[in-house]
């Protein structure tokens, strides 16, 4: 079967499934990995911490694969994101997303260069922006996920079923999808494409301890602490005191103080030890999508799981075959 939608069309990936920016992690192995399966990896311009670097990490991904990847810079938190850009559009990247804040003047930049511009967002009102800026794709993140939160933010099926009815743009789902059924639910809801990051996060190639892989497959979503931890959005009081100290330390703390409210995570000033210590905590690093990591597979046996999965699933529907 072609899974050929808008979305997997802009990203020239066999299948509509990109793998999500990861801060600290998302490196140019992973992404190579995952674009090798026929679904679409990103590497994180942050994990490169320079534009120099980020340019090494680009030429090695490129000559780890030659399938195409995309690159993520995070508004707010990327180090000089403006030469990161500058690095993508001088490579030749084609898909860059943006993500976290409004994305609106590297976007401008990117479709000036005539390159795809994606950008992420946890509301609809601010996909509704994105569009009108022109962005080409809308990756939307519900509540069931892990990463930015926004206080407005609601569960991936509403917010995806109701950005439908009103973005035209392709809409790629994110937000607790890991396994055929989340990816097909995804495209039923109105998406042409998903967004994954914590599934990911649980194959071998993804560069952090199995102690932590571990624990997404013994994690429940039923779990009080777990289930209060992925679903409260970021606690606004806090948010509000680090905005303030922007312009009072070096970029390099507030970057890591800010981290610390969206992912809530209190211990990530422990962040470079966090992925060999298992810290009651650590669950705040992970979303709703490690209640299907029951192992931990290679990235091809992972998309080959969600592909045969959903094929499977579709033809058994006998209502489908009348
Ligand atoms: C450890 C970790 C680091 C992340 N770092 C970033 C980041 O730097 N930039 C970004 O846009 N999103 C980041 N995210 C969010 C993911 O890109 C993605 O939106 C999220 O994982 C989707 O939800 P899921 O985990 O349920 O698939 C991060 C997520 C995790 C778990």
């Amino acid at each position: 079967m072609k899974w050929k939608t808008r979305v997997s069309e802009l990203m020239d990936s066999e299948y509509p499934i990109i793998q999500a920016a990861l801060s600290r992690i998302g490196n140019w192995k992973l992404a190579a990995a995952v674009s090798e399966t026929g679904a679409h990896g990103c590497l994180t311009a942050a994990v490169s911490l320079t534009p120099e670097k980020l340019r090494d990490d680009i030429k090695r991904c490129r000559d780890a694969t030659d399938k195409p990847f995309s690159v993520n810079i995070t508004v707010g938190m990327c180090p000089h994101i403006d030469e990161m850009l500058d690095v993508c559009l001088d490579e030749g990247i084609e898909v860059i997303e943006t993500a976290a804040f409004a994305g609106d003047p590297y976007g401008k930049r990117i479709k000036e260069a005539g390159r795809t511009w994606v950008h992420k967002t946890a509301t609809l009102r601010h996909a509704l922006h994105a569009q009108k800026a022109g962005a080409d794709a809308i990756i939307i993140v519900g509540l069931e996920g892990i990463g930015f939160k926004n206080v407005s933010q609601l569960p991936t099926m509403t917010t995806i079923a109701w950005a439908a009815r009103h973005i035209k743009v392709p809409i790629i789902a994110a937000g607790g999808i890991g396994d055929a059924r989340t990816f097909l639910g995804a495209l039923a809801l109105g998406a042409e494409g998903v967004m994954m990051g914590t599934a990911f996060m649980a194959t071998r190639e993804c560069p952090i301890s199995d102690k932590f892989k571990n624990r997404m497959v013994k994690a429940f979503p039923d779990n009080p602490h777990f289930r209060t931890t992925v679903l409260a959005p970021p606690n606004p009081k806090m948010y509000e005191e680090v905005m303030k100290k922007r312009n009072e330390m070096p970029l390099e703390n507030w970057l890591t103080a800010m981290e610390r409210v969206m992912l809530k995570h209190d211990d990530w000033e422990i962040a470079p030890e966090m992925w060999n210590e298992d810290y009651d905590r650590l669950s705040s690093l992970m979303s709703f999508a490690a209640t299907y990591v029951d192992h931990i597979p290679t990235v091809q046996e992972f998309i080959d799981n969600i592909i045969n999965g959903a094929e499977e699933i579709l033809d058994s529907w006998e209502f489908l075959k009348r």
